[in-house]
């Protein structure tokens, strides 16, 4: 394992060019998204991708999202349906994974896709991330560039304070804008919602002209849906009107609290602010009691995050 410092990175092209060049040696590079930084690895490379799950502390069963620069280069690895032509024209480049059934001959690492017959596909907005895919021009294999369990990063100063050392470059282009992990639509059967994210259900239902079924509770299709994670250290409490002793207040809407996601009660804004106020709270040592969030459009996933935060710890 590494021990140097990660190189800061900025996305100028020499920046991007020298990411590019380690993701290439099977170095990991983290950089941002629109949703949250991911850590970066060729996918292809099974050395590489097996530092990732060494680097996250993840377990080898939770496979990875293969990033790449658009649609064409997502049929490479899968078998490719109306559904996801559908979705892909209209959201991609953009805050949605689809998961699609396996090509035979997808050079992928078996790792990747932790052995399933389906892969995760992403083809992200952020122009720094579209930039970087370009120049390396191959699938990256990205998780959250946090340690596994633990709050994701949406900031180049979080992936620092997580991975440190760990990782060999990160590319910096300040905090994420939706600031929720992509929503995750499998598409290898009836369309069905693996992790609310942030693209809303509601958007993709409207596209495909059904309704996404859900995930049943307890099987683990997406195994990032494991009941604890995003977990600060402290105790999280949901639907918290006023703070109790040792608490701080995560507040939405007019109210009195520490920290406010949307004075205004807007989801959007709410959801990029949600993982650097938990980083922030979390500092302060105390116990975090969350106020109520409205379950419409972003506001599922955002209790999605939260609801795992609060769940006890395995
Ligand atoms: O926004 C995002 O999706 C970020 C950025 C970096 O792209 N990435 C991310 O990756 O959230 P990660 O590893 O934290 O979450 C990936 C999720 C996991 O829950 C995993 O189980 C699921 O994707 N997944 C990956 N491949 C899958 C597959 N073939 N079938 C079902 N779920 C899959
Ligand atoms: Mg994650």
């Amino acid at each position: 394992m590494k021990t140097t410092e990660p190189t800061c990175l900025t996305p100028t092209p020499d920046g991007i060019a020298q990411a590019a060049d380690l993701l290439r040696t099977g170095a990991l590079v983290a950089f941002p998204t629109e949703t949250v930084y991911g850590l970066g690895a060729d996918a292809r490379n099974g050395r590489a991708v097996a530092t990732v799950f060494e680097a996250k502390g993840r377990p080898s069963f939770n496979p990875l999202i293969v990033h790449v620069h658009d649609a064409t280069q997502a049929r490479r690895f899968c078998h490719w349906s109306d559904s996801a032509e559908k979705l892909a024209t209209a959201f991609w480049p953009g805050p949605v994974s689809l998961v699609l059934p396996l090509r035979e001959e997808h050079g992928l690492s078996s790792l990747v896709t932790a052995g399933l017959p389906t892969v995760a596909l992403r083809v992200p907005a952020h122009p720094a991330a579209r930039a970087l895919l370009r120049a390396f021009d191959g699938p990256v294999a990205a998780p959250s560039a946090n340690p596994s369990g633990k709050i994701s990063p949406t900031t180049a100063r979080h992936v620092a304070e997580g991975l440190g050392t760990k990782v060999a470059a990160i590319l910096d282009d300040g905090p994420c804008s939706v600031g929720l992990e992509s929503t995750i639509v499998g598409l290898d059967a009836a369309p069905c919602l693996l992790r609310p994210g942030g693209l809303p259900a509601e958007e993709i239902e409207r596209v495909l002209g059904q309704t996404l079924s859900r995930a049943t509770e307890g099987k683990i299709s997406a195994p990032g849906q494991l009941v604890s994670h995003y977990a600060p250290d402290g105790h999280v409490r949901l639907n918290a009107t006023s703070a109790q002793a040792g608490e701080v207040l995560l507040g939405f809407g007019h109210m009195d609290c520490d920290l406010n996601l949307s004075r205004d009660g807007d989801l959007t804004e709410a959801a990029s602010a949600l993982f650097e106020s938990l980083h922030q709270l979390d500092a302060t040592g105390k116990a975090i009691a969350v106020a109520p969030i409205p379950q419409h459009g972003l506001g599922a996933a955002i209790n999605d995050r939260l609801r795992r935060a609060a769940a006890p710890r395995p």
